[in-house]
């Protein structure tokens, strides 16, 4: 039975001073100042008497597509803070749209995450209520806001709609298949641009188990929404009910002083790796979660996902492991169903932002389809997760979705078939020349986060033309970066050490054998340890030419994926306290 933790929570932290009060409490030129600007807003002067401050962090961007409804969301979340004696201040952050941004969003995460944590800690506030969306805004807010250890809620920005396109269910993962379709010429470009608006009917984000579907529900599962937060549509009337209702929770955490620390426990990880395993999430949980796991100084490990995750069944039916898109998952049920299926397995005591344990919050779940949320009697896959691999290509680890894998693939002998960068990849993959065998291991190096530079969602390289034309659509592939949580493929990726920080990946040559086993857990490249230190002695990092800037510092400064890809500095936690004031 969960504990109710309710009861433990003290509610005497009503009469601590609040934070804000360090600025909109005190007397003299200081106070003057704090207030009177403040005031120009039109807000009156109960506003600042002791009301819990709660900073509305919000990613809306029109740059960022799926984020870009976030104005509205924010008036729900106003709504309710000012319902529950709260005085909400909006505020902005950098946003990062997956779609747009060049070279790749990922590069920009960690600098999100230091505008999110500073932003946090030098204004008056009390709570934060972070909205985001699109993959990386989740992770971001995320981190910065771990840094600073507030109360704080999240509440995500929701998936899009179905798409429909000639009479079919579609998401974001069709995009692959319409790409190769394209490339093929089975469809023509106009078809291609009609599809666009098809699959992009609502606001919202990609509409699978992607990667921004992956991170709502990873802060379900933490803890750090209230329940359903994950699966509500965008355009459901009830992704602004559950807006207002964080708004109004977050003036009760404040009062009950619930900070991020007390939710993001070991525990919390934990069932959010189970979790990641039973919906089939996305690859680019495993670094996020890390680097999250790093700002709240919780141990955690690459290892901790094969040995959590790997033996549970996958429960959610969704594109791209499965079939059904995420409106379907919340019609069935949504997240507190497969917390319910798991049950025992899970840390059911870990404390959430509503007060109350997961196991409290899940226990009345219902599934309305078991066509898309299964039982644990009868899963749609008996062991799902990430498994983690190591051998001498990947010595600090390398991860494979196996669930959006070639069953036949996972134990697999081939040659070498390799690309120096990605330039050099897209050079060559649709050159008809190109020699491959179906049995090939297509590598690409130079992907990791100081090699491209920002570890972008290039890992799913795609099967090259001349195997294309014979119906070849899966091969095995390995590299140093990412893939996109929405596609699918026997993809190895976040080898650690990347090619660029000196990894064996940057040493592999043409017509090298590779060994992949899965089951065993091990990844080598089958060249003597000879040969490799012959082949290190004459190997040079590339040139990348950035030598100013956060990029520049960022290529210096950023950890190995295994560690969570964050700026090494960044670990950690400063809390909340400033100790100087300029006034
Ligand atoms: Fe924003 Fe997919 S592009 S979630």
């Amino acid at each position: 039975m969960p504990l109710a933790i309710t009861d433990l929570i003290s509610e005497k932290l009503t009469m601590k001073k609040r934070r804000s009060q360090n600025w909109f409490g005190k007397k003299g030129k200081d106070g003057f100042i704090y207030r009177a600007w403040m005031k120009n807003q039109g807000i009156p002067d109960d506003a600042f008497q002791g009301k819990p401050v709660i900073g509305i962090c919000n990613t809306w961007s029109e740059l960022t597509p799926c984020n870009a409804h976030f104005r509205e969301l924010a008036e729900s979340v106003k709504k309710g803070v000012l319902e529950a004696g709260g005085f909400p201040l909006e505020f902005p952050v950098m946003s990062l749209g997956e779609t747009l941004i060049k070279p790749t969003a990922m590069l920009y995460r960690n600098l999100m995450s230091m505008d999110t944590e500073e932003s946090i800690r030098a204004n008056p506030l009390d709570g934060v209520v972070l909205l985001c969306g699109c993959d990386k805004t989740t992770p971001a807010t995320v981190m910065g806001a771990a840094s600073v250890d507030l109360p704080t809620i999240v509440v995500s920005g929701g998936p899009m709609l179905t798409g429909k396109y000639r009479g079919k269910d579609v998401g974001t993962s069709d995009v692959w298949r319409w790409t190769e379709e394209n490339r093929m010429g089975t469809i023509s470009d106009e078809e291609f641009r009609f599809a666009e608006g098809c699959m992009a009917r609502s606001k919202g984000h990609c509409a699978v188990m992607g990667t921004a579907s992956t991170m709502a529900c990873m802060v379900e599962s933490l803890g750090l929404s209230l329940p359903e937060n994950a699966a509500i549509p965008a355009a459901d009337s009830r992704r602004k009910v559950l807006a207002q209702l964080s708004g109004r929770r977050i003036v009760e955490m404040v009062n009950q002083d619930i900070c991020l620390s007390q939710i993001l426990t070991r525990k919390a990880f934990e069932n959010a790796i189970m979790l990641n395993a039973a919906i089939g999430g996305s690859t680019n949980f495993v670094v996020h979660l890390l680097a999250i796991a790093g700002r709240m100084e919780v141990p955690l490990e690459l290892k901790d996902f094969d040995r959590l995750g790997s033996q549970i069944p996958l429960l959610a039916n969704l594109q791209p492991s499965g079939k059904y898109f995420m409106e379907d998952f919340y019609y069935a049920g949504g997240l507190p169903v497969v917390v319910k299926e798991l049950g025992s397995e899970l840390h059911e005591d870990a404390l959430t932002v509503n007060g109350r344990s997961i196991g409290e919050n899940c226990q009345n779940a219902t599934c309305y389809n078991e066509e898309i949320i299964a039982t644990r009697s009868k899963p749609f896959q008996e062991a799902s997760g990430i498994a983690v691999v190591y051998g001498n290509l990947c010595e600090d680890g390398a991860i494979i979705k196996p669930s959006a894998a070639t069953a036949e693939l996972m134990v697999h002998t081939g040659k070498a078939l390799v690309f120096e960068n990605i330039e050099d990849y897209h050079a060559k993959i649709n050159d008809p020349d190109l020699v491959a065998e179906e049995s090939d291991i297509l590598v690409l190096k130079n992907v990791g986060p100081k090699g491209y530079p920002g570890m972008p969602e290039v890992g799913n390289m795609s099967v090259p033309k001349s195997l294309l034309e014979k119906g070849v659509t899966d091969m095995v592939r390995i590299s140093d970066g990412r893939m996109s949580g929405t596609a699918y493929g026997t993809v190895f990726l976040h080898v650690s050490p990347e090619s660029a920080a000196g990894g064996n990946l940057g040493l592999v040559q043409n017509g090298d054998i590779i060994e992949v086993d899965v089951p065993a857990r091990s990844l080598n490249l089958m060249v003597s340890e000879e040969e490799l230190a012959r082949r290190r002695a004459l190997w040079k990092p590339e040139d990348l030419g950035y030598n100013r800037g956060y990029v520049e510092m960022y290529i210096r400064d950023v950890d190995q994926s295994h560690l969570g890809a964050d700026l090494y500095f960044l670990k950690g936690k400063s809390g909340s306290e400033v100790t100087r004031d300029s006034h």
